[in-house]
């Protein structure tokens, strides 16, 4: 028997919600395989941890971390805490540290689930967008001069680097190579005249060594529009942090809604954990009344059984949701139900039983 050590950082809000359905999904598919089982142990690292030590995750919290296979991860951020530390501080730590430098996001139109597109049919919206994770737009780097003052100026600088970019453009090409879809490459190299000139003359070099994958490279406000005019003009997609980051949420409103749209953060060389999250927050909204879907965390944790290696457990995750949101009882508000959080997860696991 296979044993995985996980850790899981629930976090805040929804977090815990979503990620107690998560975790009751990978223990039944771990019970009906028989051939591997889960380790979790729960970090009760967050905003409420913050305001009680000063810090949202322990100093040796990274060490910690470090000696698990992979790590989930429900949601960070919380009103009484500051965004910007909240989330530089445990999320953004956590991806840059351990160099997850791929953010591997599916937006994929599931048999069932709302779509706001008119004409959109599900086989047409069927992307996988990969992020860059680690520097870009979110290096994190910068000054704040003169606070405070008439004079105050704040400066943000974006980072991209030459391996950066070569390692997250050739992830793609080898995943369109293998997958045998095309690669559309997002930059605004008309205005970010440093960054996106040199994202673009990447792309276009490595593209030299795949002379097999079709390749397409857009701006990204043009993207955006033909995300939604014409989504099945998408199959893989590369594209930097921010633009991954904004490009996704939209990827969700057209593929059922935030509470179906899951990432994985990859460290493909397994030098350090990989973590799979929800790309939903905390959802202060609807937080504490037992209505968030879960199957956004769920999604996440097919991904994970795929980077493990059980793919076929990952398919059947995919499949089992397919299957709840064509049947249409047992889902969560956002998806037009009146289930609870817990209703729905139980629902998904007599699905996967069956
Ligand atoms: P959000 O994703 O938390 O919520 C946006 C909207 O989507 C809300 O109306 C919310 O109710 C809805 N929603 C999100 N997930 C849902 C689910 N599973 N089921 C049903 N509805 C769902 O984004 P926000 O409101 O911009 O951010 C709230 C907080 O979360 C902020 O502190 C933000 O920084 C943080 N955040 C964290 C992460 C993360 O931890 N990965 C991601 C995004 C935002
Ligand atoms: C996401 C989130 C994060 C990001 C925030 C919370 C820092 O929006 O995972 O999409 O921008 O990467
Ligand atoms: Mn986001």
């Amino acid at each position: 028997m296979k044993r995985y050590k996980i850790a899981v950082i629930a976090g805040d809000g929804i977090g815990p919600e979503v990620t107690r359905e998560e975790l009751k999904v990978l223990n039944a598919a771990a019970e009906l395989d028989g051939g591997f089982a889960f380790d979790f142990t729960e970090y009760p690292w967050g905003c409420e941890y913050y305001l009680q030590t000063g810090r949202m995750m322990p100093e040796d919290g990274m060490e910690i971390l470090k000696q698990y296979d992979a790590i989930l991860l429900g949601a960070v951020g919380s009103p009484g805490v500051p965004d910007h530390v909240s989330l530089r501080e445990l999320l953004l730590r956590i991806r840059r540290d351990f160099d997850e430098y791929i953010n591997l996001r599916p937006v994929k139109l599931l048999k069932g689930a709302n779509c706001p597109l008119k004409y959109a049919k599900p086989e047409e919206i069927d992307m996988i967008f990969i992020r860059e994770n680690s520097e870009g737009e979110y290096s994190g780097q910068g000054a704040w001069l003169y606070p405070g003052t008439p004079r105050e100026i704040v400066i943000q600088d974006s980072v991209f680097s030459r391996a950066g970019c070569e390692r997250v453009i050739r992830y793609a090409y080898e995943l369109a190579r293998k997958e045998k879809k095309t690669l559309t490459s997002v930059s605004k190299a008309n205005a970010l005249n440093y960054s996106m000139v040199f994202w673009d003359r990447i792309f276009a070099e490595i593209g030299r060594e795949y002379p097999d994958v079709k390749t397409d490279s857009l701006l990204v406000d043009a993207a955006s529009m033909f995300m939604v005019k014409n989504p099945k003009r998408f199959q893989i997609v590369v594209t930097s942090n921010l633009f991954g980051d904004i490009l996704t949420d939209l990827g969700a409103a057209i593929a059922g809604g935030m509470g179906l749209a899951a990432g994985a953060n990859l460290n493909p060389e397994r030098e350090f954990p990989s973590m799979f999250e929800p790309i939903h927050g905390s959802a202060p909204d609807i937080a504490g009344q037992g209505i968030a879907n879960p199957l956004a965390a769920v999604w996440s944790a097919s991904q994970l059984l795929d980077f493990l290696g059980y793919e076929s457990w990952g398919r059947k995750i995919i499949a089992a949701i397919e299957k709840l949101l064509t049947r249409g009882e047992f889902l969560t508000p956002d998806q037009g139900g009146t289930a609870k959080t817990s209703e729905c997860g139980d629902a998904l696991i007599s699905l996967l039983k069956a």
